[in-house]
């Protein structure tokens, strides 16, 4: 038996990185997981992997910044699984474009990474809770960052919504404690995933090259690993952690740890 044996959960961007890499965990441990994800073919891989190794899931395709998709995401969940106990509140984008300061950071640039990044938060709990309630309780987790606590050059619109997502997390750990709803995030260091690779591939940076180079960055020695991320996850939503709400925990390789020393 696994430590989520019976529990329900979604997962926003399922599709790929360590959305992808959550849902397999969260399955792997008895949970059946709902895949919420833009990208229907990247849905549907993450959900085959998971029914060819045993695993219970499926897709649900839309945009996690609309609320219309995020409320027939919720329902489409309650009514094949019938409930919902875990929410996984991962999904986020940085565009190459949004790589600047704020005087170029264009309106529309400023809107779409808030609206993915931060209001996806708000709008899925804002139809996960009242389900959690029925079940007695729940866990909602968001893939928040280490930009949420410590910031680099020229990435306001996403530190921005790194940081209300933190704020968010406490925010609703407080309303909802009563509910037996606890609220916590992740802060992952660099992590090898599409979007990591989109960002060094757009530098012109070689990509086996940045591996190595990003990693030695990390105290630890390395990028993560999406599988880094999922274990952290899947251990906030269980009951071993049921002490834990309001707070974010570090899987960063030690970035936090090291601060801006060189
Ligand atoms: N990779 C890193 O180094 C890193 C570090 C810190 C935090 N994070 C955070 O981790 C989370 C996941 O990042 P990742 O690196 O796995 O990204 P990724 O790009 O590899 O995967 C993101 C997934 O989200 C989906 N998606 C994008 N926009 C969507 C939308 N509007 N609605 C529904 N699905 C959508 C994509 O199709 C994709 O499947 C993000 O919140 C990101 O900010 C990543």
């Amino acid at each position: 038996m696994g430590d989520l044996e019976g529990k329900i959960a979604i997962v926003t961007g399922g599709g790929l990185g360590i959305g992808s890499a959550g849902a397999k965990e969260l399955a792997s441990q008895g949970a059946s997981v709902t895949i919420m994800d833009i990208d229907q073919n990247a849905a549907e891989s993450t959900v085959s992997t998971i029914r060819d190794n045993g695993g219970t899931a499926f897709s649900a395709i839309g945009d996690a910044s609309l609320s219309l998709d995020c409320e027939r995401t919720v329902s489409e969940c309650v009514s094949r699984f019938g409930g919902l106990d875990i929410l996984f509140n991962n999904v986020g984008i940085q565009p190459i474009s949004s790589y600047t300061n704020v005087e170029n950071t264009t309106e529309e640039m400023w809107d779409r990474v808030i609206a993915v990044n931060l209001k996806s938060r708000f709008l899925m709990a804002k139809y996960s809770i009242p389900e959690m309630r029925i079940r007695g309780g729940g866990v909602i987790i968001s893939t928040a960052s280490v930009q949420g606590q410590q910031s680099a050059y020229l990435v306001p619109a996403y530190a921005a919504t790194k940081g209300g997502d933190l704020s968010l997390t406490r925010q609703m750990a407080l309303d909802y404690a009563e509910d037996n709803i606890r609220v916590l995030s992740v802060c992952p260091g660099g992590v090898d995933t599409p979007l990591w690779r989109d960002s060094v591939i757009s530098s012109g940076t070689e990509i086996e090259n940045a591996i190595i180079e990003s990693g030695k960055t990390h105290p630890i020695g390395r990028l993560g690993a999406p599988e880094d991320i999922a274990k952290v996850v899947a251990f906030l939503a269980s009951d071993k952690a049921s002490f834990m709400t309001g707070t974010f925990v570090n899987v960063d390789g030690g970035i936090m740890a090291k601060g801006s020393w060189a």
